[in-house]
């Protein structure tokens, strides 16, 4: 007999129980993430919550308490939100949500945008969206509504807004499914959905992991709310500024 036809069957041994070996392996690592609906738990790292979507783990939600960062002298040049705002084409008769606004460095920047229209600064935390009235009120914005949302509901009326834009806000959302929907039904249809999230495959894009984004990561969660990709706008130093829309 050949020296082969001789080893073949324990060869094809081998390999079956490799496979066996494997594939219970794999069972054994999914049975070990605990889910609950789209979610996943995994013990937290230090700049996440421990709770995944779409694989990614979701960051920490920043603290009214660190709200000075947000409009530190330098963030003007380091991400030059003028150009993004610009990029955005609005309307002057425009209601655009800015959700996750934070003390507002956003919202106050699409108010000089849509003077007949409107901005509505959305967020979790009470004590933002009472840092950015204060501001608001100083100034005389008459034009910027503030709402506060829950984790999961962004609180807006349904088909109320032409556009929903989140800078470096999504990536904190605990429960981006249900924040997602809620947004997506307040769009009005052909409405804009934009995200600027610090660029993931860069790294000297010196922000904390859980803080940045992949193309591919945004692409495929928004794509989950049934929201189609429009276009990358790729003029910013260090974030991506994805346009996405609700079909009418
Ligand atoms: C890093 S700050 C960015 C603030 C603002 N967009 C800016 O660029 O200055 C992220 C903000 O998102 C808010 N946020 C996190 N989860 C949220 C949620 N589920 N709904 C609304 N806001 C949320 C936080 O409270 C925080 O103010």
């Amino acid at each position: 007999m050949h020296k082969f036809s001789s080893i073949a069957p324990a060869i094809i041994r081998l390999t079956l129980c490799c496979l066996l070996l494997f594939s219970s392996l794999g069972c054994a690592a999914n049975a070990a993430i605990p889910t609950d609906g789209p979610y996943g738990y995994i013990s937290p790292s230090s700049d996440g919550i421990g709770k995944l979507y779409y694989g990614r783990e979701i960051a920490n939600v920043m603290g009214y308490q660190g709200a000075n960062w947000l409009a530190r002298p330098s963030r003007a040049t380091e991400e030059r939100s003028d150009m993004a705002v610009d990029a955005l084409m609005l309307k002057s008769d425009d209601v655009v949500a800015d959700i996750g606004a934070g003390l507002g460095y956003i919202s106050f920047q699409l108010a000089d945008w849509v003077a007949d229209g409107k901005v509505i600064a959305v967020d979790v935390q009470p004590e933002m969206l009472a840092l950015l009235e204060v501001e608001r009120d100083r100034y005389h914005l008459n034009n910027i509504e503030t709402v506060l949302s829950t984790e999961s509901d962004p609180n807006l009326p349904t088909e109320s807004i032409d556009m929903a834009v989140m800078f470096d806000a999504y990536h904190e959302f605990a429960y981006p499914a249900e924040m997602m929907a809620g947004i997506v039904r307040a769009l009005k249809p052909g409405g804009q959905v934009v995200l600027a999230e610090y660029r993931a495959e860069n790294p000297l894009v010196l922000i904390k992991k859980h803080h940045k984004m992949s193309q591919k990561q945004v692409k495929k969660e928004l794509a989950a709310a049934g929201l189609t990709w429009v276009k990358t706008d790729d003029r910013l130093p260090q974030q991506h500024l994805m346009f996405f829309e609700k079909l009418a």
